[in-house]
């Protein structure tokens, strides 16, 4: 059908009009991307390639004989417990549990945190009581609830029994005493400071813009504009700093977490590690990288959700109450920092081969 001259010059700028408004959308949509990649930018950072630092020297043989000592159980005082019982490769270097079971069964009081890009973080547990993760390591050895040996010596002497002495020869070259504590605590750390895990996130940050869904970046901006960005920041998106837990409320009445016996009623956080005033109720704010492969949530593993963990946070920490969308949308967002397992932490090393002894 011929349409009257008019009506095609309407059609004609009609269309024009809008493709005009098309373009300009479409140039509006970029301008949006951009400045929500270049905020994002001011708060955040692609992890870096390693955390090895000078302070710990590392070869190929050390990280690998801390592999074999991550992995290894008959250390322990039931012979059955090590770091990878509750920092395993089957659920991101954590342990899926509420709160961890140690040595003999004993359970512990908090929830295991995943051993990935740990070594970036300002200090390592909740209370920050270990400012490294080759202390950590070392104090493993020796806690009533990790390791239970009852000293350094009794921990030395089964590592030689099991066949350790060439490769800790290899792993620390010219030392007259190779077999220590303190070697085995370094030779840990090599290997957890190789544990990093680059996310689609990071892709994004260096600029892939396709790297992460629209539904993510609508959560990405809601993080920053709410606030969340405030204590989860940097390259690990939190770790760096200790914040009240429940600035709003007491965090219990909303994670119902329970009192513990080890603490003697509520976990009180960094309180329990320097007894002062001003440390009441601080946490180390966790890392958020991998976070949506590491429920349960929180100190205590209380919650089971990360859709009712990002909830709890906005009322808690920030005194707001998000819509079911923005829930979903900062979900996703979180989402994009799940990295893949390093190949050599997924895969179980062979370790030495000793006879049986009874612990
Ligand atoms: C019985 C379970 C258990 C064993 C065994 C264990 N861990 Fe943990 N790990 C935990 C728990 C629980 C936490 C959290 C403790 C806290 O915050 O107070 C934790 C925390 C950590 C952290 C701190 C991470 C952070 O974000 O602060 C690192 C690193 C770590 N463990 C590494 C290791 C290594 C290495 C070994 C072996 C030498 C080991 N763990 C053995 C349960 C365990
Ligand atoms: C004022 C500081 C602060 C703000 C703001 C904040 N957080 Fe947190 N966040 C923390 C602390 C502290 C913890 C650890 C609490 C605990 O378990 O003791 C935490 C824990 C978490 C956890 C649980 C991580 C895990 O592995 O168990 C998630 C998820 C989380 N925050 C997300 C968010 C989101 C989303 C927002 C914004 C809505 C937010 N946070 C705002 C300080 C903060």
């Amino acid at each position: 059908m011929k349409l009257p001259l008019p009506t095609r010059r309407h059609a004609f700028l009609a269309l024009l009009s809008c493709a005009a408004l098309l373009g300009v959308g479409l140039v509006t949509a970029n301008n949006t991307d951009d400045a929500l990649l270049e905020r994002a930018r001011g708060l955040f950072k692609p992890l870096p390639h390693t955390a090895h630092v000078d302070d710990y020297p590392h070869s190929p043989a050390r990280v690998e004989l801390g592999r074999k000592l991550f992995f290894e159980t008959r250390v322990s005082s039931d012979g059955r417990t090590g770091c990878v019982s509750c920092h395993s490769p089957s659920y991101y270097g954590a342990d899926s549990l509420p709160t961890s079971v140690g040595v003999h069964g004993k359970l512990l009081p908090r929830n295991a945190h995943t051993v990935f890009n740990t070594p970036l973080l300002i200090a390592q547990h909740y209370g920050g009581n270990r400012v490294s993760v080759e202390e950590q390591a070392l104090k493993a050895l020796t806690s009533p609830l990790a390791y239970g040996n009852k000293s350094f010596d009794e921990a030395e002497a089964k590592l030689r029994d099991l066949g350790y002495t060439p490769l800790f020869d290899e792993a620390f070259p010219n030392e007259k005493e190779p077999v220590t504590a303190e070697h085995w605590a370094v030779a840990i750390g090599a290997f957890e400071r190789t544990l990093l895990t680059p996310a689609p996130f990071d892709a994004y940050l260096k600029g892939d813009q396709r790297a992460i869904s629209a539904d993510a970046k609508r959560g990405l901006d809601k993080f920053m504009t709410v606030g969340c960005a405030g204590c989860h920041a940097g390259s690990t998106v939190g770790g760096h700093s200790f914040q009240k837990f429940g600035l709003t409320e007491d965090y219990w009445k909303a994670t119902g977490s329970v009192e513990m016996p080890l603490f003697k009623g509520r976990d009180m956080g960094k309180f329990h590690d320097t007894g002062k005033e001003e440390d009441k109720w601080m946490f180390k704010v966790p890392q958020l990288r991998n976070v949506a492969m590491t429920p349960p949530y929180f100190h205590d593993g209380s919650v089971a959700t990360l859709d009712d963990a990002v909830r709890i946070m906005a009322r808690l920490q920030l005194g707001r109450q998000l819509a079911d969308q923005d829930v979903k949308d900062i979900v996703a967002f979180l989402h994009t920092l799940t990295g893949d397992i390093p190949a050599h932490f997924a895969q179980a090393p062979v370790l030495p081969v000793a006879p049986f002894r009874k612990p």
